[in-house]
C-alpha cells in the first residue's frame, strides 16, 4: 500500500500526529486512518460516505468531473459501442480483455450454467402474483445458497469461481421467472443456443402458443443496458455486498443483499420511479411544476434520474442511453413518444435552470434508461430486476477483489454516540 512518502498531520490538543497518505493511479489521494484511533484515541465522522475511501480496489474508477467511467481503464462510452455485455464482464472478473479463445471458453461457461435448479420453481409459488418482481428476486437469488453448496466455501478460488459464473449465468433466468410469474405465464426455459441478451428477452417474451424471434435491434440495445449498469466503484448496493461478504457469508445471499439495496428508489429503484414521474408530468407543460416541487425544500419530490453523489457534470451512461433510445424508437418505428419528448424537454428545462446546475445535477443512468426498456414491452416494475442483473457482474467482481484480498478485514464501522450515558435500572413501582 505505502506508495507514497507524503503525510497529513493532525494536531489534537497541541497534540501532532502524522497521518500516511496513498497515491492512486486516478483520481484523489487517500490519508490513512486506520491507526488514528490507537494513537489518538478519536474517530472520524462521515455518515453516507461522502469524503471515505472504504477499499483500494483496481476494478472501476469514476472521474465525477469529466464524467468519465472506466472499466479496468476502458472508458464506457467505447465499451459500449465496439464490446458486449458477456466481454465486459470478463474483463471486470479478471483484469484484462479476453482473447478469441477466452472469451469463448467464459461465453460457453455462462451459456451451461442459465438453468437453475428444477425444485427452485416451488419458491415462485410461496409469492403473490402482484409481488413486486424485485421481492422475488431478493428471495430466490438468497435461496441459490441452499442450492449450490458445492461453490459456496469462499476459501476455495475454483468454488469462488463456480459461484461467480452461476450468478452472472442465473439472475437473467430467475429476473425473467419474476416477470412471467408476475403476470401468469408459463417460466420459459434457457437456449443454449442463443446470446446471453436474446436469451433473457425470449425468457420474458415468448410464450408456449408462438414462436418467439429475438428482434436483433432490441437485442443490440438490451445487451448495451446490461453494459451500461455493470459496475459503479463503491456505490451502495456494492458496497453492501463488500460489508455482508466482509463476515465470510455465503457469496449468493451476500448478491441478494446488494439487490435488496439497490431496489431503494434512491438508487437503482429510481429507474421504476423516474419512469413514473415522466408518465405523471404526461405532458411538456407540466413541466414548470414538477420543477417547481423538485425546487421546493418543504416538498420531498425530487427529480428522478437526476442527480448523482459521484458525477458532478453528465453521467456518460446517459449520454449513451439517449443515443440509444432515439436509435431503438426509431428502429422500432415509434414516433413521438410522449415520454421520450417529457424526457428531453425535462432535462433542458432543468440544465437550463440554475438550481440543478449550481447543485451540479445531470440526468444520470436512471434517466433515459426506462425509455428503451418500456419501448422494449417491460413493465416498469421490471426494469430494477434489470438493473440488477445487469449489476451482479459488477457486484461479483468487487466480492472477488474483496475476498482474496490477504488483509480482508470484517466490516464494522464505529459511531459518533449522543445518547444516554450509564445509568441504573428504575424498577416499574419507582417510575
Ligand atoms: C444510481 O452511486 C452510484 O454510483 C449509483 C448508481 C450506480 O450505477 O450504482 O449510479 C445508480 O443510484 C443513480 C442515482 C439514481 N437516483 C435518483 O435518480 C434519485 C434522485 N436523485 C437523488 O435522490 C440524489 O441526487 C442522489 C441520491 C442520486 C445523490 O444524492 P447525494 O449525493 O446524497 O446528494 P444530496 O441528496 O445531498 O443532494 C444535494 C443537493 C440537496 O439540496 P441541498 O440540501 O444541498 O439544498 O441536491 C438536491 C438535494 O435536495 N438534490 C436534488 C436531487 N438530487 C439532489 N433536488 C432535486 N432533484 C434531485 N434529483
Amino acid at each position: 500500500m505505502a506508495d507514497s512518502t507524503k503525510t497529513a498531520k493532525l494536531t489534537i490538543d497541541g497534540k501532532d500526529y502524522e497521518l500516511p497518505i496513498h497515491s492512486p493511479t486516478a483520481g484523489p489521494e487517500v490519508i490513512d486512518i486506520r491507526k488514528l484511533y490507537a494513537q489518538a484515541g478519536v474517530f472520524t465522522y462521515d455518515p453516507g460516505f461522502t469524503s471515505t475511501a472504504s477499499c483500494d480496489s483496481t476494478i472501476t474508477y469514476i472521474d465525477g468531473g469529466k464524467g468519465e467511467l472506466l472499466h479496468r481503464g476502458y472508458p464506457i462510452d467505447q465499451l459500449a459501442e465496439k464490446s458486449h455485455y458477456l466481454e465486459v464482464c470478463y474483463l471486470l472478473l479478471y483484469g484484462e480483455l479476453p482473447s478469441p479463445a477466452q472469451l469463448e471458453d467464459f461465453e460457453s461457461r455462462v451459456t451451461n450454467h442459465t438453468m437453475i435448479h428444477e425444485q427452485m420453481m416451488y419458491l415462485f409459488r410461496g409469492y403473490r402474483r402482484d409481488a413486486h418482481p424485485m421481492a422475488i428476486m431478493v428471495g430466490v437469488v438468497g435461496a441459490l445458497s441452499a442450492f449450490y453448496h458445492d461453490s459456496t466455501d469462499i476459501s476455495d478460488p475454483w468454488q469462488r469461481e463456480v459461484a461467480s459464473i452461476r450468478m452472472i449465468a442465473k439472475l437473467p433466468t430467475i429476473a425473467a421467472m419474476a416477470y412471467k410469474y408476475s403476470i401468469g405465464q408459463p417460466f420459459v426455459y434457457p437456449r443454449n443456443d442463443l446470446d446471453y441478451a436474446s436469451n433473457f428477452l425470449r425468457m420474458c417474451f415468448a410464450v408456449p402458443a408462438a414462436d418467439y424471434e429475438v428482434n436483433p435491434i432490441l437485442s443490440r440495445a438490451m445487451d448495451r443496458i446490461f453494459t451500461l449498469h455493470a459496475d459503479h466503484e463503491q456505490n451502495a448496493s456494492t458496497s453492501t455486498v463488500r460489508l455482508a461478504s466482509s463476515s465470510g457469508a455465503n457469496p449468493f445471499a451476500c448478491i441478494a443483499a446488494g439487490i435488496a439495496c439497490l431496489w431503494g428508489p434512491a438508487h437503482g429503484g429510481a429507474n421504476q420511479a423516474c419512469l413514473e414521474m415522466l408518465q405523471e408530468i404526461g405532458t411538456p407543460d407540466r413541466i414548470p411544476e414538477f420543477i417547481a416541487r423538485a425546487k421546493d425544500k418543504d416538498d420531498p419530490f425530487r427529480l428522478m434520474g437526476f442527480g448523482h453523489r459521484v458525477y458532478k457534470n453528465f453521467d456518460p451512461r446517459a449520454k449513451v442511453m439517449k443515443q440509444s433510445a432515439d436509435e431503438v424508437l426509431d428502429l422500432l418505428g415509434i414516433e413521438d413518444n410522449p415520454t421520450l419528448q417529457v424526457a428531453k424537454e425535462l432535462e433542458k428545462a432543468a440544465l437550463a435552470d440554475p438550481y440543478f446546475t449550481d447543485k451540479k445535477l445531470f440526468p444520470n443512468v436512471d434517466f433515459y434508461s426506462g425509455i428503451i426498456l418500456e419501448a422494449m414491452g417491460f413493465p416498469t416494475s421490471m426494469f430494477t430486476p434489470i438493473f440488477a442483473l445487469s449489476r451482479t457482474v459488477g457486484w461479483i467482481s468487487q466480492w472477488k477483489e474483496m475476498i482474496s484480498d490477504p488483509q480482508l478485514k470484517i466490516g464494522r464501522p464505529r459511531q459518533l454516540y449522543h445518547g444516554e450515558t450509564l445509568r441504573d435500572y428504575v424498577d416499574i413501582e419507582n417510575r
